[in-house]
């Protein structure tokens, strides 16, 4: 499993040390959660708290944008050195467009879904996209309760990816933990986000190769 542990739930007077740790782990990506307090009940942090983190981190930076019209920030996030740029399907009226926008800047399009909104919707757009993101918890907050039914998510999801002949990853984010790992990872996810479950343990590294081991 690769694992992308999730900024957030980091500790904001010691960014440099956390993100050093996530570059002498086992992690596969750096998860950045961007809410603007519109699209979702809360907000996080933006563009320059990720091109000072761009400019210590080894790992691709995988950028959460939670918020709306994520089209119009493109060239910022690819100016933060993002590899991923994750928008949400609820929050794109031309999803289409921005993906191919995200592309043409130099990105991986990624497309995230909140837990009530089906995996069909992406049946035409597939294709296009370097990952998928389901949302396990409802999108604003670290700490929430796994939702069960994104299990059967993961696995249309595969089996959409599979029909099509795309490439997608499937990434997972919410209430991942050595608990829900193993059940994420049976269901086919490629990626898990890990926030609370890494920066709240006691030895987070050793915490994320567990992670990793599934
Ligand atoms: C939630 C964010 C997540 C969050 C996950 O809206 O998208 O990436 O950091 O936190 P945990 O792993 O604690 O559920
Ligand atoms: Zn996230």
């Amino acid at each position: 499993m690769i694992v992308a542990p999730s900024i957030l739930s980091a500790d904001f007077l010691h960014l440099g040390r956390d993100v050093e740790m996530v570059n002498e782990s086992e992690a596969g990506l750096i998860h950045l959660d961007v809410m603007d307090g519109v699209f979702v009940p809360n907000i996080s942090f933006g563009f320059p708290v990720i091109k000072s983190i761009s400019k210590i981190a080894r790992k691709p930076l995988d950028v959460h944008l939670m918020i709306v019209e994520p089209q119009k920030y493109i060239s910022q996030v690819r100016d933060c050195g993002a590899e991923y740029m994750n928008v949400h399907l609820e929050a794109c009226t031309h999803l289409h467009r921005t993906v191919e926008a995200i592309r043409a800047a130099g990105m991986k399009p990624a497309v995230t879904l909140n837990p009530a909104t089906p995996v069909s919707l992406l049946e035409d757009i597939i294709g296009d996209l370097d990952m998928v993101l389901l949302m396990s918890v409802n999108p604003g907050f670290g700490g929430q309760k796994f939702i069960n039914h994104v299990l059967l998510k993961i696995v249309k999801l595969r089996k959409l990816i599979a029909e099509s002949g795309s490439d997608a990853f499937i990434e997972v984010d919410g209430g991942i933990n050595l608990d829900t790992v193993p059940l994420v990872a049976d269901a086919g996810a490629d990626i898990v986000v890990a926030g609370s479950a890494v920066f709240g343990s006691d030895n987070p590294r050793e915490t994320i190769a567990r992670l990793a081991s599934f």
